[in-house]
């Protein structure tokens, strides 16, 4: 057992109740390797800024929990060395079952998500609250879900988006005990969440996607009144690296994300977490895809990956600066 107390992470108790006085998000952001987890740290260092570090089941299949636990601790050895103390959190994104949560409670994650929001009410209670006794007894944080996300959350897709119903919120968190509740208000999960058709063109002629459902999320915060809320599927896939991935050969058609300005307005209100990952994806494909075109004979990885790492940190930078609001409240 190692527990995230010796290795210098924090869970997200305070994070979240820092985040939701102060009227900001924190950025919950999927890591898979090296080069992420730098541009993450740097970002988040150079803007003084909290931050949720999060590893998805596919995440733990490709790195290896042994490898992550030590990249874990590097983080806070590196932020450190870079000058600023930020909190960071090690975060278990949609954990599917007590195992697969305990497995990494007991291999130093802060904060674990069991994510029951495909199963039937009573089970998804039954299985967070599984969780939540467990965690608790070594201060993890768990953040459960209720609602479904359309789009595809590892190897779970679901088709339609079912909102989050405010009636079930209360019993929900009374019941299971979560520190946190991830509901469903018109995000979705990956790059292509809304067809051109489901959008309307602005003067400008960018397609703008159906409004969140600000509504729903008011009544939740109303009926749980400074809980901690979490937005998951929340990258705005940014048109100008799809543009580039396009010229160099790539094939994302109709990629349409959520609008900066709405997740803008989302962290002012009690959404505390915003889970960003296919944005990271887009601008190192871009990157690289642009790199490898434009010089061929290029074979040295540290050659494209270096320069992804450079862009991918420019977007947390800007999400913690422009979206979240998060800059500069590492310290608080
Ligand atoms: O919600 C899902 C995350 O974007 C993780 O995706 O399973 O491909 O790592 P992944
Ligand atoms: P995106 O696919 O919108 O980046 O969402 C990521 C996410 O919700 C991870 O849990
Ligand atoms: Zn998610």
């Amino acid at each position: 057992m190692t527990s995230y107390k010796e290795l210098g992470l924090v869970n997200t108790r305070d994070m979240f109740a820092k985040a939701i006085k102060g009227g900001y998000a924190i950025g919950a952001y999927n890591f898979n390797n090296m080069e992420q987890m730098q541009a993450i740290v740097q970002a988040c260092v150079e803007t003084k800024s909290p931050v949720i570090m999060q590893v998805s089941r596919g995440a733990r299949d490709y790195a290896n929990i042994n490898l992550l636990r030590n990249m874990a601790r590097g983080v806070v050895e590196y932020a450190h060395e870079l000058g600023c103390d930020i909190p960071i959190a090690l975060h278990l994104d949609h954990g599917d079952s007590f195992e697969t949560c305990k497995a990494c409670i007991d291999n130093g994650f802060s904060s674990v998500m069991i994510d029951g929001s495909s199963l039937p009410y009573e089970e998804n209670i039954a299985v967070t609250k599984k969780v939540v006794d467990y965690a608790h007894q070594f201060d993890v944080t768990v953040e459960g879900e209720l609602g479904v996300l359309a789009g595809i959350e590892d190897e779970v897709s679901a088709a339609a988006s079912h909102y989050t119903q405010p009636a079930e919120v209360i019993d929900f968190v009374s019941r299971t005990g979560v520190d946190s509740l991830a509901i469903s208000v018109g995000t979705s999960h990956g790059a292509f969440k809304f067809t051109p058709e489901q959008c309307t063109r602005n003067a400008e002629g960018i397609l703008v996607p159906p409004e969140l459902r600000f509504d729903i999320l008011a009544e939740i915060e109303k009926k749980l009144p400074g809980f901690p809320i979490v937005l998951h599927g929340s990258s705005s896939v940014p048109q100008q690296y799809v543009k580039i991935i396009n010229q160099y050969g790539g094939k994302l058609v109709d990629s349409i994300g959520i609008p900066e300005e709405q997740l803008a307005k989302a962290a002012k209100s009690a959404v505390c977490k915003i889970n960003i990952d296919s944005d990271g994806r887009l601008a190192m494909t871009a990157t690289i895809r642009k790199i490898l075109a434009e010089k061929p004979a290029e074979f040295d990885p540290r050659k494209y990956l270096g320069p992804a790492r450079e862009e991918l940190k420019k977007m947390y930078m800007h999400k913690n600066i422009d979206v979240l609001g998060c800059a500069g409240h590492a310290l608080d």
